[in-house]
């Protein structure tokens, strides 16, 4: 991995706290969060919701794996982030604010530096992986 990859990850575990829901060797806790997306309209797709009826679950859609996210795009269920700036950008804003919103959603206040080193780490999970990046890291569960 580049420097700059590296410094990425190291954003993704701690100061970005990306690795809250992203977790473990294939980065999605396989949790429904409700991180605001699509969430700023009047009448939200509010996931899971719809069929469980369950109120923590509105507007709360799967934690996706980041394998391979470069090649994917436009990103979230909507469609409504274009490129890997714009989702680093969407939690560096926090998220939409909504009811339901996830406690691990918070403004970043990432540097310009720091957003281009989280897209730059999130394009190394593309194809052949690094034995250093696919190796878990230690998080709770
Ligand atoms: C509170 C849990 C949570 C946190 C924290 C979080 N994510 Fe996510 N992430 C999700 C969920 C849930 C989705 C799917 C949302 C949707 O589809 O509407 C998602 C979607 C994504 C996607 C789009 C993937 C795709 O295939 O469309 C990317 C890229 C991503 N996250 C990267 C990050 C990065 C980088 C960070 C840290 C800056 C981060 N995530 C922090 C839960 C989280």
């Amino acid at each position: 991995m580049s420097e700059a990859a590296q410094r990425g990850l190291r954003l993704f575990e701690g100061k970005a706290m990306c690795s809250r829901c992203h977790a473990g060797f294939n980065f999605t806790g396989e949790s429904y969060r409700n991180i605001g997306v699509g969430m700023a309209v009047r009448d939200p797709d509010l996931g899971p919701y719809t069929v469980t009826r369950d109120d923590p679950d509105q507007g709360a859609f799967k934690t996706p794996t980041l394998r391979d996210v470069a090649r994917r795009g436009p990103y979230m269920h909507d469609g409504s982030e274009k490129t890997l700036e714009d989702v680093v950008a969407y939690y560096d804003r926090g998220g939409v604010k909504n009811p339901w919103l996830s406690s691990d959603m918070k403004p970043l206040r990432l540097t310009a530096q720091e957003r281009a080193d989280l897209v730059e780490f999130m394009k190394a999970l593309t194809g052949r992986i690094d034995p250093e990046v696919s190796r878990p890291p230690d998080l709770p569960r």
